[in-house]
């Protein structure tokens, strides 16, 4: 995946993620042909910009396209491949603004070992990557960064994760559908890092953070809703059931009268938590739903299925108590939306058991 380049918008939007005021000096470790650079610059006229990349041609391209940059051929992942890179000499601890598309493997199991301030870290390529341009950033320095969304929630990269947690704060800002990179189909997040506390004076400590070793003996399971409001439009069968929708999970209850929907899509059945996946966050729409009789759920709606209703009780009133936690992960620059990824790791955090969410899968689904 390393010659999967950022869209022109998608680079422009990260730049637009980008905190500073006016970032010094902004670099890109892999910067192949500079699209993110030139974003910043599309800002950031005055900056400084250093983009080092692995392969010659990309390197040779840029230093004749950018003449002004400081371009360097480096392997970024190689301490000593860093150590010999001019671009990079002196540049420890004063990047301004780092914009990273780095390159991933989709081999699920490849390790990459890495140090960051003297500790081992071993992860997958994409966070190896991450982890090796932290040292570069200035205090206060920001990261934004465009990652396979896969890496927000396996196991390999979690040690990465809780170290990056140790040194500054850490925003997931949006997810990106398959289509974003042309020809190539995995899901993206991207995520801003911010180094050091002083950078985060409203640094609250992440529920991710948390032990949760032992906290609640209680499985969850997250599914999502996989059909549009869109695709249900006139339609009719023989088996209708009640349909929710984010309209359906209405301030005062969950109202599941108001529409129906053919039983061939995504259904769930209680004791389940309902809530909202997608639009302004809004804790009053929590709900738990105990029936046991089978509700379809649309695209906009998560389902947390419990096993029994004083377990789905538990789940809504943990959810609601920690609702500023919550409310801050619902992410995205056009709807505020929140991922099954990230609900999982949030229930994980709060000390559940969750069983796999179901991220993919097409609209018409017989069952959860
Ligand atoms: C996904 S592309 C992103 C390029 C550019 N930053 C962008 O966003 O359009 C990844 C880039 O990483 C470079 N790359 C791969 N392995 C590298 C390594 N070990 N060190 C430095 N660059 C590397 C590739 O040559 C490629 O240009």
């Amino acid at each position: 995946m390393d010659r999967i380049y950022t869209p022109q918008p998608l680079a422009a939007e990260m730049v637009e993620h980008v905190r500073l005021k006016r970032p010094a000096t902004v670099a890109d470790f892999a910067a192949g042909d500079g699209e993110l650079l030139r974003a910043a610059r599309h800002r950031w006229a005055e900056s400084t910009f250093i983009a080092t990349d692995v392969n010659p041609a990309s390197v040779a391209l840029l230093r004749r396209n950018e003449p002004s940059w400081h371009v360097g051929q480096c392997d970024f992942l190689s301490h000593a491949s860093r150590a010999r890179c001019r671009a990079l000499a002196d540049l420890m601890g004063r990047v301004s603004l780092a914009l990273l598309n780095p390159p991933f493997t989709c081999r699920g199991g490849s390790r990459w070992d890495t140090q960051l301030n003297g500790q081992d870290v071993r992860s997958g390529l994409a966070m190896a990557f991450v982890i090796s341009s932290i040292p570069y950033l200035a205090p206060g320095g920001e990261m934004v960064a465009v990652l396979p969304a896969g890496c927000l929630w396996n196991e390999r990269d979690q040690q990465a994760w809780d170290l990056l947690r140790e040194f500054g704060q850490v925003d997931v800002l949006a997810e990106n559908g398959h289509n974003t990179f042309p020809g190539c189909s995995p899901r993206t997040v991207v995520i801003r890092f911010t180094n050091g506390p002083a950078a985060a004076p409203a640094y609250h400590p992440s529920i991710l953070e948390r032990d949760p070793s032992g906290a609640h003996d209680l499985t969850v399971e997250v599914i999502r809703g996989r059909v549009s409001m869109f695709e249900l439009n006139g339609n009719h069968a023989e088996v209708m059931r009640p349909l929710v929708h984010s309209t359906e999970l209405e301030e005062g209850g969950l109202n599941l009268t108001r529409r129906k929907a053919d039983g061939i899509y995504r259904s769930v059945s209680g004791p389940s938590v309902l809530l909202p996946r997608v639009g302004r966050p809004n804790k009053l729409k929590i709900h738990t739903y105990q029936g046991r009789r089978k509700i379809v759920i649309s695209d906009c709606v998560i389902a947390l299925k419990c096993k029994t209703g004083e377990e789905a009780e538990v789940v809504r009133t943990t959810l609601l108590e920690n609702w500023d936690e919550v409310e801050r992960h619902y992410v995205g620059t056009g709807a505020r939306h929140l991922t099954v990824g990230v609900i999982s790791r949030l229930l994980k955090g709060f000390g559940f058991d969750v069983i796999a969410g179901d991220s993919s899968g097409p609209g018409r689904q017989g069952n959860e």
